[in-house]
């Protein structure tokens, strides 16, 4: 049996009803809605816009993204390496890997481990050639589910390398889906003295176009060649950072304009156990020192597994901090609480011996604000960014709960605010936003006057209607709350069936206005998780979906980018009858000042099947312009999704509307969020 919440009730449906899942839902939204507007839709109800009360400030940080390390994000996502498993560190050492040819003699090729020699990338890959010829044998490199190959593009081929004797070649192919060469280059390694690594670089351009690529290398020449660091990137990554970031992904982020980002995770921060932790300062320095760890996605769902998911940190915390700078949005990085994923082994470090996990944290505030003659900051400094990153705020855990919790970030707390009185800490909620662990958590963090409360929900589209009012009543000048996770769930959480569509989307639109309502008590929000490769995913939903050559955003990036984008200044009250506008007649409503252009921004959300007409009037402003912009999201169908094929089939559509006087008249199509500006003269 399985429970499921409609409403305000809860009913059980039968193991063989989940079939119909799709039917059902879509039937108990609409009944949802019509509930909500009273079965018939009020036309042409007055709405007022007190735009001279303001009731409190936006946060420039209100509206953000949380970047984990799922789904294929960071290796495979947003980290442009098209080698997998370039240094051999996976638990199988030659996965992604293919011997081609026939080696003479077993053992011609063999993974090394040097770990007494170089802990942070112990194995490398040793070929004993013997006067081979071109074609006769090499490797060949799956990567991430294929690799995306553009046409004309430049791609930087590199190798660490170390071979004695006469120089050995390296024929470099990138191959298409029928094994034809789409691009190539002979690399020669000159001799080394055996003992020294060396690097060798190269690059060239590709031929055609292809989603299904993968590389060979073919080796000619004699004698023993050491190789590690295998890595092949593509020259237009975000900014043209040589080893950087996919541009058309990061593009999709900096358009939404966040005004932070919270990083590395997610769950990927506790770790299985501890050993499996995300620690900071071993992702950053040379990359090719940063040792690897697996990806706690990996073996997580047993109806998702994703073998080949490791963490190389070729993206670390330094790559972190530059991406928040280039895209204009607050670094909020999480880190671990001293507790491993209470889901998983639930193991807690010892309070005796917490301090080196408390001590990461104050140096990471060194590391990304600390003066370059201090030890961090002189790493930061070493890594081409002596200015600060202007640091103001961390998280200590992220879904950690219970009292071992509590004990542990008093500590943290304590030793953060004793060394940077200023600077302020994202506390964990727990995992959901009601319930026991909720209770407690809430209750202490008061207690202990918290900075900000992290509140996670994953919920079916009928609690984020319900709960647009949530923080109407919360306390005003008290802890403040960062919806750090949250995603409508077209099906129920975890379940493969869940779908980014427009029902998820318009239900999260409609909860963010009881946000922006209440952007005095909450001062961050962001969608979870952010990016999922299509072929590579462990959750759904996702804000972002890619394959190798492709990125698009759902209907719900698209709610995300228009309240980002029309974030304002201040919030002023936009009331129906004296009231807000959270539900009544499947309306849900926001206003704010923009003071920086001088306007006044309106956000309604129509949940209904029907178009309403609405009559707005702005009060407080001396003269309004004789014109309205009006940003329309909308889709008739409720099921509807954008995808790799149609990416923008439910997308923003930008109209303008004459005025007379201070007054709006606005008609609302059905399923429909619309953002109003409006300048005051
Ligand atoms: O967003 C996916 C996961 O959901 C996050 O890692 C975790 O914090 C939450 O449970």
């Amino acid at each position: 049996m399985i429970h499921k919440t409609v409403g305000f009730k809860q009913i059980t449906v039968k193991k063989n009803a989940v079939k119909n899942m799709k039917y059902y839902s879509v039937l108990l939204f609409f009944c949802l809605l019509l509930i909500q507007s009273g079965i018939k839709a009020q036309e042409n109800q007055k709405l007022i816009v007190k735009a001279n009360q303001v009731k409190g400030a936006v946060q420039s940080t209100m509206w953000g993204v949380f970047f984990e390390d799922i789904n294929l994000g960071a290796d495979g996502g947003i980290y442009a390496e098209l080698i997998k498993n370039r240094s051999f560190e996976f638990f199988r050492p030659m996965m992604g890997w293919r011997v081609l040819g026939k080696p003479a003699t077993e053992g011609d090729f063999l993974v090394i481990n040097r770990k007494e020699t170089n802990s942070g990338n112990p194995r490398f890959l040793r070929v004993t050639l013997r006067n081979n010829e071109k074609g006769s044998v090499g490797l060949n490199n799956e990567g991430f589910r294929s690799m995306g190959i553009k046409k004309d593009l430049r791609y930087d081929f590199s190798v660490m390398y170390r071979h004695q004797g006469s120089p050995v070649k390296l024929h470099l192919e990138l191959i298409n889906g029928k094994n034809e060469i789409i691009g190539s280059n002979i690399v020669t390694l000159p001799a080394t003295n055996g003992e020294e690594w060396k690097t060798q670089a190269s690059g060239f351009t590709a031929t055609a176009t292809e989603p299904k690529a993968s590389f060979n290398i073919w080796m000619e020449g004699d004698g023993i060649l050491d190789m590690d660091m295998i890595s092949l990137f593509p020259t237009d990554t975000w900014k043209n950072r040589p080893g950087g970031m996919r541009a058309d992904m990061i593009q999709l982020l900096a358009d939404m304009k966040p005004g932070f980002i919270r990083f590395p995770g997610g769950c990927i921060v506790e770790g299985f156990d501890l050993s499996q932790r995300y620690q900071w300062k071993k992702t950053i320095g040379p990359v090719d020192e940063r040792p690897l760890i697996i990806n706690r996605w990996n073996f997580e769902f047993a109806h998702r597994p994703t073998p080949d998911y490791f963490q190389t940190f070729g993206l670390g915390f330094f790559e972190y901090f530059q991406l928040a700078e280039d895209i204009g949005a607050e670094p909020l990085p999480i880190l671990n609480a001293g507790m491993a994923c209470q889901f998983n082994s639930a193991e807690v470090v010892p309070l005796e011996q917490i301090g080196p996990y408390v001590q990461d944290a104050l140096d990471l505030i060194e590391f990304a604000n600390g003066d370059v003659s201090t030890t961090w900051g002189k790493k930061r400094a070493e890594m081409g960014h002596p200015a600060p990153f202007n640091l103001k705020m961390m998280g200590v855990g992220n879904e950690n709960w219970g009292p071992q919790y509590i004990e542990r970030l008093k500590i943290f707390t304590q030793a953060i605010k004793a060394k940077y009185p200023g600077f302020r800490i994202v506390n964990s909620s727990g995992t959901d936003p009601s319930g026991d662990r909720y209770d407690y958590l809430n209750k202490e963090l008061r207690d202990m006057n918290a900075d900000i409360i992290d509140e996670h929900y994953y919920r079916r589209p009928e609690w984020f209607l319900q709960n647009a009012n949530r923080y109407d009543s919360f306390p005003r000048n008290a802890s403040k709350i960062f919806g750090g996770e949250y995603a409508a769930q077209s099906d129920k959480t975890v379940s493969v069936n869940n779908k980014n569509n427009w029902q998820t989307a318009i239900a999260e639109a409609a909860f963010m206005t009881g946000l922006e309502r209440n952007a005095d008590v909450v001062v961050m929000a962001s969608y979870a998780p952010l990016f999922a490769h299509v072929d590579g995913w462990q959750w759904t939903p996702d804000l972002i979906w890619v394959d190798n050559l492709n990125a698009y955003g759902t209907p719900n990036y698209y709610v995300q980018k228009l309240f980002s984008l029309n974030k304002g200044t201040d919030i002023v009250p936009i009331l129906a009858d004296g009231k807000s506008l959270a539900g009544a007649d499947s309306l849900y409503a926001s206003a704010v000042l923009d003071k920086k252009t001088n306007e006044v921004v309106i956000k309604l959300v129509n949940v209904s099947v029907k178009s309403m007409t609405r009559e707005i009037n702005i009060e407080g402003v001396k003269k309004l312009d004789t014109k309205a912009s009006l940003t329309v999201l909308h889709s008739d169908d409720i099921n509807e999704v954008n995808s790799i094929e149609a990416p923008k089939a439910v997308s923003p559509a930008d109209q303008s509307i004459p005025l007379k006087g201070k007054k709006i008249n606005v008609s609302l199509e059905p399923y429909s969020f619309t953002v109003i500006r409006v300048r005051a003269l």
